[in-house]
């Protein structure tokens, strides 16, 4: 596992989406015939990320004309065009910004669907006909989860319906009038193993609130408890932190990363 910490959350994003935009450009130097995978969270800690991906596409530094994209989830019953929504969302906060995004390429799961079993399984057969996801970026919640995959969910899961944990509905009542029972109760979401099958994997974590979770991701024991810890057996996990969010590391750790990565903080 790689562990880059930067000094803030502007520059976290700035370095996660300079990783992302690489990544795109040189694949489509080398093999522009096939489209580049992205799999994209949700969340505050993305915006910014989204931002600087945006500024690089209006500016004509990175095209995104060959990438499909994969969301990690939706919210089980709401429609697209509730402010709430992923769709919404990502619409609002990435995709109409893009100057060369074909809708046809976006894929997000539908919370509106009367038939979540029957989505779920279409969306993992359509990420396989692509030959799987070349890089998946996420987001986790304070207690760990990896899109919507709380505590205690398999290690080796797929998409599929999820119930939302009374802690995560507190959380993210702050989007919903900061009252938990308007947070939908369950969510569509891509499984842990659905994740982690990606060829690379480029975690956000920011933030004081979020320091347990990074402790648990990066010297925790790989437990079910805490679903991102099943990031340490990924080959080609990234994770992306500020300062802050580093309260929780044991001082031996934290240095080991600063030093293995000084030529990237120069
Ligand atoms: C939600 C989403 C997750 C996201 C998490 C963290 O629960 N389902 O995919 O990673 O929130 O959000 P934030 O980045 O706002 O802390």
């Amino acid at each position: 596992m790689r562990v880059v910490i930067q000094d803030n959350y502007d520059k976290m994003c700035q370095w996660a989406a300079n990783y992302i935009a690489d990544k795109i450009c040189k694949h489509n130097e080398e093999e522009s015939s096939r489209p580049f995978i992205l799999g994209l969270p949700t969340g505050s800690s993305p915006i910014g990320v989204y931002k600087e991906l945006i500024k690089k596409n209006k500016a004509g530094e990175l095209s995104f004309a060959n990438v499909v994209t994969f969301n990690m989830d939706e919210y089980l019953g709401l429609p697209h065009e509730h402010d709430q929504s992923y769709w919404y969302f990502m619409h609002d906060n990435f995709f109409n910004h893009l100057v060369d995004m074909k809708p046809e390429n976006i894929n997000i799961l539908n919370g509106m669907t009367d038939d979540p079993e029957a989505e779920c399984a279409a969306y993992e057969e359509k990420i396989e006909s692509y030959g799987g996801i070349d890089l998946f970026m996420g987001g986790i919640g304070v207690d760990g989860h990896l899109a919507f995959n709380e505590p205690f969910t398999s290690l080796t899961s797929r998409t599929g319906l999820r119930d939302l944990t009374t802690d995560t509905r507190i959380v993210n009542s702050r989007f919903f009038d900061n009252d938990p029972n308007k947070v939908p109760a369950q969510a569509l979401s891509v499984g842990i193993g659905t994740v982690t099958d990606s060829k690379e994997v480029l975690v956000l974590i920011s933030g004081h609130n979020k320091a347990r979770a990074l402790a648990a991701t990066v010297e925790g024991n790989v437990s079910h408890k805490w679903t991102c810890s099943a990031l340490q057996m990924h080959n080609g996990a990234i994770i992306a932190c500020d300062e802050e969010a580093c309260g929780e590391l044991t001082v031996d750790t934290y240095k080991y990363f600063l030093d293995i990565e000084k030529k990237e903080r120069l």
